[in-house]
């Protein structure tokens, strides 16, 4: 039986202050008093990623931060999964940005264009997995989707990682091109976070 969160505490498995920002506002727009804190906060270090699929990324990260801090713990994971090149970058989307001087996006981009080549398939969506997990073990997921196309040059300075060369369904406009706000309801985090609040939250 699905599981219901109780009690005003929540701990994100994150070292981000970003993400946790944003999460924070997430809750406070549905109307939900819960005090978040990140990992780093309870002084803890982040697990390493050894999952290949987000799933699997994201159930260890929160397995670990429940069972540290004995308080329920909510991970992330996400990637671009591209039809052409078989699903990459995928549970692999950062690492494809990694460099010995931190993440360079525009390098993982023109990867991505090199590799498709003059693939006609444009296809490719970002999934986020968002899971939940208790400190006894319990935990409960779920799975967000946005679908869209893969355009060339990239367009647009909004967002951040892939988002310049990615263009939703039904939109002109890359993730680069659209401001954060409408981003933030049309997302695949936007799809995981609605799905989490219906299963877990209401
Ligand atoms: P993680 O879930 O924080 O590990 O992120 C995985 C990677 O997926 C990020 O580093 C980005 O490369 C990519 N990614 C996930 N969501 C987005 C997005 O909304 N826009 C652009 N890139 C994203």
């Amino acid at each position: 039986m699905t599981r219901k969160f109780s009690g005003g505490e929540l701990v994100v498995a994150t070292h981000n202050k970003g993400k946790l920002l944003e999460l924070q506002k997430m809750f406070e727009r549905e109307g939900l008093d819960i005090k978040l804190s990140s990992a780093a906060d309870h002084g803890l270090e982040s697990p390493e990623e050894t999952g290949t699929t987000c799933i699997e990324n994201a159930l260890l990260k929160a397995k670990f931060v429940a069972n540290e801090t004995g308080k329920i713990a909510l991970a992330d994971d996400s990637g671009l999964f591209i039809s052409a090149l078989g699903g990459d970058p995928g549970v692999y989307s950062a690492d494809w940005a990694e460099t010995e001087n931190g993440r360079d996006f525009k390098m993982a981009m023109e990867r991505v264009h090199k590799e498709m080549g003059d693939n006609p398939d444009k296809k490719a969506y970002f999934t986020s997995v968002l899971v939940l997990c208790w400190p006894d073990g319990h935990c409960e997921s779920v799975e967000g989707f946005a679908h869209g196309i893969i355009v060339w040059p990239p367009r647009g300075v909004q967002g951040h990682g892939y988002d310049p060369i990615f263009m939703p369904r039904g939109r002109n406009l890359t993730y680069g091109e659209i401001m954060d706000a409408e981003k933030n309801t049309i997302s695949h985090r936007a799809d995981s976070f609605r799905k989490m609040m219906d299963k877990c939250f209401r």
